[in-house]
């Protein structure tokens, strides 16, 4: 086993932070790391946001469905899919002009140029997270960072192309963090196929949620209202309020982006 599938396997997502501070020069590492990470037509189709201000974190805890840890973590990352840069770089370039010389009108940036964005942003953010693992410093993502998209436009200053897709809060383990299990998977057969796309069948989903089930619920019966673990996901996560927020959020930012 080589060191960067020792760092990868080890990782888990860390929601409790030390004192022990992370240096510059160790957020220039994780910094440089990201920026290095592989991006459609070598555009770097994002941007990041060091998130240093105390009153900002604070509100994102609030913003993000009231997750304590994001105040306490000591350094945070909010990961942008941005195509305004590049659409001003493009306006600034004369770009109008040459379309209108050639009887075009520019096209504005589209739905397939929000989806590579989000590509690039996330594939950063991932290599942030397996560089800060490498040097010993833990991460959690922040999905929530997808709702509430009008107060996050207004807190960021956010153009018309730029989609929070996604945030990252480092900080050392504790050690109760170090000490805590690590989370199942799915075993590969259940997720990788051959060829083609496998549709599950009630023989499968049994094999594959077995332990989950049984991880989740111990000996207990399921909580009321639920008959089973798919119940309870659909309840707890599929159809909860953030979920129904965050659609919404998304459907804001989707419109802004598309069609105004
Ligand atoms: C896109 C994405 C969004 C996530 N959002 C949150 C979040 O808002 N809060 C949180 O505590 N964990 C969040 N997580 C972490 C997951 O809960 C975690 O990765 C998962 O439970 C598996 O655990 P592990 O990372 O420890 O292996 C997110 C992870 C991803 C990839």
């Amino acid at each position: 086993m080589n060191h960067t599938i020792e760092v990868i396997n080890n990782r888990k997502s860390i929601r409790a932070y030390s004192d022990v501070p992370i240096s510059q020069a160790q957020k220039d590492v994780i910094l440089n790391a990201a920026l290095r990470s592989p991006t459609a037509g070598n555009m770097m189709l994002y941007s990041i946001i060091d998130v240093m201000d105390q009153k900002k974190k604070d509100q994102l805890v609030k913003t993000c469905d009231n997750q304590p840890f994001i105040a306490r973590a000591p350094y945070v990352l909010l990961f942008l899919a941005d195509y305004q840069r590049w659409q001003d770089y493009f306006i600034q370039s004369g770009v109008s002009e040459m379309c209108s010389d050639a009887g075009a009108s520019m096209r504005k940036p589209a739905e397939g140029d929000l989806f590579l964005a989000c590509c690039d942003a996330l594939i950063a953010a991932q290599t942030a997270v397996i560089a800060a693992e490498s040097m010993g410093i833990g991460s959690c993502y922040i999905g929530d960072i997808m709702e509430n998209y009008e107060i996050h436009k207004e807190m960021f200053k956010l153009p018309k192309y730029v989609f929070p897709i996604t945030m990252v809060c480092f900080g050392y383990p504790t050690q109760q963090q170090l000490d805590r299990d690590f989370t199942e998977r799915f075993d590969q057969k259940h997720v990788v196929y051959q060829d083609q796309y496998k549709r599950l069948t009630s023989d499968d989903f049994e094999g594959m949620f077995e332990s989950r089930q049984s991880q989740i619920f111990g000996d207990r019966e399921p909580p009321k209202g639920v008959k089973n673990l798919g119940q309870f996901m659909y309840k707890r996560k599929f159809d909860s309020e953030f979920s129904r927020e965050m659609n919404r959020s998304v459907q804001t930012i989707l419109k802004s982006w598309v069609n105004e």
